[in-house]
């Protein structure tokens, strides 16, 4: 970049931080935040304006990463912590907590073969959740979502915390990769571009919604929303693909979770309108969790937004992964309720 460009960014970055020192004082803690996903995410919530204290957990490696963090110009206060006996600290006080923690998808691994070691991760750090910052805003990336959402459900009923307002499975990747999908084979600016996003969040379970896509593209054929369809779906196995064992994605995903935080605390801070698809309890099919447009507020969700209509493709589509869903989501409240 040239050093013209490197000084009007961190310019903007800069009067970006001035603007927000009215808001509310904001903590976000990020859990598993020294690996692939957590550190630029780190990276991505001390730049965002609305974050005034920045708790960065991990088991091993955080001193480093918050070390570094810090010392970006913006006025978040960073702060690393490392083990279970460092963990309540991290979290006491947070209004939105990120979870990347777990391990990531290898080549022929699917997001179900992560499930037992996840689970067990995503059911320890939400037990701390539950003691130590129980108000707080749950993003939810952790793989499987579509079963760790209701394992976080399960754990939190226990506690006596749930408030299904507060929590999130993070499907802003899938939209994410829509958005670029759809505005490339599309011949439109994806500055511009929204597609919804529903269901789940793996394999066939993810159903964009390219039938109410804006703006419209009148170029694209049935082949091509099939094809857009299916590599929306695949998105995920093609970065594990290209990155041949070296994990899933990380970059693409850090951003996507950034631009969700971004949204949960615009909505705490009573910004109106913000809107995200996201993976949530849900009575808009007969599923108890299902991911569909989320009215984001003071309290999470302020609305759960119904699908709109449907083509006759995506509304196949529809039926077609209620089972696998269902079966996802069965599987997180058994492991929640066996141990
Ligand atoms: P990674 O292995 O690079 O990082 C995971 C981090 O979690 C490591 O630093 C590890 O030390 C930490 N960790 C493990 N156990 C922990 C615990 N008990 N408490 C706190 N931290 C702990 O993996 P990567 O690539 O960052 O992926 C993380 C998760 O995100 C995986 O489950 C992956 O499948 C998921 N993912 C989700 C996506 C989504 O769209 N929701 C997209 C891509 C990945």
């Amino acid at each position: 970049m040239r050093p013209s460009l490197l000084k009007s960014a961190s310019d903007v970055l800069r009067r970006r931080n001035y603007s927000s020192a009215a808001g509310p004082e904001r903590k976000v803690a990020i859990l598993g935040a020294a690996g692939g996903i957590g550190q630029p995410l780190a990276l991505l919530m001390k730049l965002n304006p609305l974050v005034s204290s920045l708790s960065l957990y991990d088991i091993a490696g955080t001193p480093g990463v918050a070390a570094d963090v810090s010392h970006i110009n913006s006025s978040a206060l960073v702060k690393g912590f490392m083990g279970d006996d460092q963990l309540g600290e991290a979290l006491e006080g947070s209004d939105v907590v990120i979870i990347p923690a777990g391990v990531p998808r290898k080549p022929g691994m699917t997001r179900d073969d992560l499930f037992n070691i996840n689970a067990g991760i995503v059911k320890a750090l939400c037990t701390a959740i539950a003691k130590h910052c129980p108000n707080a805003l749950v993003n939810m990336i952790s793989n499987p979502v579509n079963s760790t959402v209701p394992i976080a459900a399960e754990v939190f009923k226990k506690a006596g915390t749930y408030d299904e307002k507060k929590l999130f499975g993070v499907t802003t990747l899938d939209v994410v990769r829509a958005r670029t999908f759809y505005a490339g084979k599309g011949g439109v600016s994806v500055n511009d571009v929204d597609v919804p996003v529903v269901g789940g969040h793996a394999g066939i379970t993810i159903l964009p919604l390219f039938s109410q896509a804006t703006p419209a593209s009148n170029s694209l054929s049935p082949e091509d929303i099939k094809a857009l369809t299916k590599r929306t779906q695949d998105g995920g196995t093609e970065v594990v693909e290209a990155k041949a064992g070296k994990g899933s994605a990380t970059l693409s995903m850090a951003y996507a979770g950034a631009v969700f935080a971004d949204a949960c605390l615009k909505g705490l801070n009573g910004v109106p309108d913000i809107v995200e698809c996201s993976y949530v309890q849900s009575t808009v099919t007969e599923l108890p969790f299902f991911a569909s447009k989320v009215k984001l507020g003071k309290n999470g969700v302020e609305e759960v937004l119904g699908l709109g209509e449907l083509s006759a493709f995506e509304k196949e589509g529809l039926e077609k992964l209620k089972g696998e869903l269902k079966s996802s989501i069965e599987k997180g409240v058994k492991f929640a309720q066996s141990k």
